[in-house]
C-alpha cells in the first residue's frame, strides 16, 4: 500500500503526530490537507519533544518531502517561527513544499475568532482563537487571501484591498479597532518573501508523486468528530479531518487514496466545549488526566477526560471508511480496577448506536456501559502484542470486536520506541 490517510476518529490529540511520525520514518511525502496551527503534534524521539502545528511531521527526515497543501489554512508569521524554532534545535536539513493555493490566515481573522466567542457568551465553542473559521469562512466567500497571492505584489495589493474593505465594516461593527491597508500589505508581502523558496503548486507535486507510486502520508489534523460535515455541530473546527477531505484538500485524485488508519486514544479526551457523553469529573477523571498528560499542545487547556465511546467511534470509522486502527496511550489504563466502554446511548428512554445529528438530542444521550477487568500492570516496556497482560489484550480485543477493525500499533509511551506493531501496512 502506498498512500495511506492518518485519520483522528474521536475529537483530536489521538496522537497523530506519534504514528505519522513512526510510520513516516517509510514515506516518501508527508502531507497535511485541512487545518492550521490549531493542531497540535507532538513527536518524541531521541530524548527531545517537539510540538508541530502546521509544520508537517515528516519534517525531520531530510528524505521525506513535506507538503502543507491547498486545503490549510496558513498563519505565515506563525509557521516561520515554526520553521525558526525548528532550525534553532537543529533541523536544517529538510524539503517543504507551500501550495500557493491555500489560505492566509491574517490578523483580522485572529481578532475576529476572538470576537465571535465573546459575541455566543456562554455557547463559546472554545476554539484555539487561531483565527480557523474566520480564515475558512473568508476562503467561502471569496475574498479569502491565498499563499501564492503573497508572492504577487499588485494582485496582493488588490486582494487585500478588497478584503479589508469587508473586513474593517465588520471590525467596526463588533466595536474594534480597523486595520490599515499599508502596514499589512508590507508585512504580509515580507513573509511572502520569506516563504518564496516553498511556495509552489502542490497538487502537481503530490499527482506526480502518487504516479511514480510514492510513499504518501496524509496526517489529518483534530479528528472526524470535530468535523465541519460530521462532527457534533456546532461544537466543530471549521474543516474536514476525513479521509474524504484529502482529496479536495490536496488536489490528488481520490483514485490514489488506498487505505485509511483510524488513531483513537485507549480512553476519550475532548478540549474545548461541546457535548461530550462519556465525560468522567472526579478522582478518575483526574487519574487519567495526569498519567495521560492531557492538556492542550496548543492552548494548555486541561483537556476533557472519558470513557471510550464506541458509538462516537464506530461513527468516525464508518464516515472515513477506518481499514484499521492504532490505539494509542495504552498505557494510561494500567492500575485501573475495571474499566467501562460505552457501546450505544440511551436518548430519551430508547436505545440507540448511532451519533444523532442535533445538538438537543446529543445533550440528552446517556451512555450504556458495559465494563471490563482492568490491569494492575504497568506495560510501557512492552514490544510485543502477546506479552501484555491478558485482561489488557481482552480490552483491545474487545474494542476490535465493536468497531470491526483490526488493531494494528498499540502505542505505550510517548517515544517512538515505545511501539507495539502488530502488522506492517505501510
Ligand atoms: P478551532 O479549530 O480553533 O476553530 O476550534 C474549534 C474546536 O476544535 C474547539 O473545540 C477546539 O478546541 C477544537 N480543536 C481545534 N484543533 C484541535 C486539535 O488539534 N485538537 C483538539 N481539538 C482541537
Amino acid at each position: 500500500m502506498s498512500r495511506l490517510v492518518v485519520v483522528g476518529v474521536q475529537w483530536g490529540d489521538e496522537g497523530k503526530g506519534k504514528m505519522t511520525d513512526f510510520l513516516g520514518q517509510k514515506a516518501d511525502v508527508v502531507v497535511r490537507y485541512q487545518g492550521g496551527n490549531n493542531a497540535g503534534h507532538t513527536i518524541t524521539f531521541g530524548g527531545n519533544k517537539y510540538a508541530l502545528q502546521s509544520i508537517p511531521s515528516g519534517i525531520f527526515n531530510p528524505h521525506i518531502k513535506n507538503v502543507m497543501a491547498n486545503g490549510m489554512v496558513i498563519n505565515p508569521k506563525a509557521a516561520l517561527a515554526e520553521l525558526e524554532g525548528l532550525k534553532s534545535r537543529g533541523v536544517t536539513d529538510f524539503q517543504l513544499f507551500v501550495s500557493d493555493r491555500a489560505a492566509v490566515i491574517m490578523p483580522y481573522h485572529m481578532m475576529l475568532d476572538g470576537a465571535y466567542e465573546t459575541a455566543k457568551g456562554g455557547k463559546k465553542i472554545g476554539t484555539t482563537q487561531k483565527g480557523i473559521g474566520p480564515a475558512y469562512c473568508d476562503k467561502y466567500s471569496r475574498i479569502g487571501i491565498r499563499i501564492g497571492d503573497l508572492i504577487d505584489k499588485d494582485y496582493f495589493a488588490e486582494r487585500l484591498h478588497d478584503a479589508l474593505a469587508v473586513k474593517n465594516m465588520e471590525l467596526k461593527m463588533l466595536g474594534m479597532e480597523t486595520l490599515e491597508f499599508e502596514p499589512l500589505y508590507k508585512e504580509y508581502l515580507a513573509y511572502g518573501e520569506q516563504l518564496k523558496p516553498y511556495i509552489c503548486d502542490t497538487a502537481i507535486l503530490l499527482n506526480e508523486e502518487a504516479e511514480k507510486d510514492s510513499k504518501i502520508l496524509f496526517e489529518g489534523a483534530q479528528g472526524v468528530m470535530l468535523c465541519i460535515e460530521n462532527g457534533t455541530y456546532p461544537f466543530v473546527t471549521s474543516s474536514s479531518p476525513t479521509a474524504a477531505g484529502v482529496p479536495i484538500g490536496t488536489g490528488l485524485a481520490p483514485r490514489y487514496i488506498d487505505k485509511a488508519l483510524g488513531i483513537c486514544k485507549a480512553y476519550t479526551t475532548r478540549v474545548g466545549a461541546g457535548p461530550f457523553p462519556t465525560e468522567l469529573d472526579g478522582e478518575l477523571a483526574h487519574y487519567i488526566r495526569e498519567r495521560g498528560h492531557e492538556y492542550g499542545t496548543v492552548t494548555g487547556r486541561p483537556r476533557r477526560v472519558g470513557y471510550l465511546d464506541m458509538v462516537a467511534l464506530r461513527h468516525a470509522c464508518r464516515i472515513s471508511g477506518i481499514n484499521y486502527l492504532s490505539v494509542m496511550l495504552f498505557d494510561v489504563l494500567s492500575g485501573l480496577e475495571a474499566i467501562k466502554i460505552c457501546t450505544a446511548y440511551e436518548l430519551d428512554g430508547k436505545q440507540i448506536d448511532y451519533v444523532p445529528s442535533t445538538l438537543s438530542k446529543l445533550e440528552r444521550c446517556k451512555p450504556v456501559y458495559i465494563e471490563m477487568p482492568g490491569w494492575k500492570e504497568e506495560v510501557t516496556s512492552v514490544r510485543n502484542f502477546e506479552e501484555l497482560p491478558q485482561n489488557a489484550k481482552n480490552y483491545l480485543h474487545k474494542i476490535e470486536e465493536l468497531t470491526k477493525t483490526e488493531i494494528v500499533v498499540v502505542s505505550v509511551g510517548p517515544d517512538r520506541t515505545q511501539t507495539i506493531r502488530r502488522k506492517e501496512i505501510f
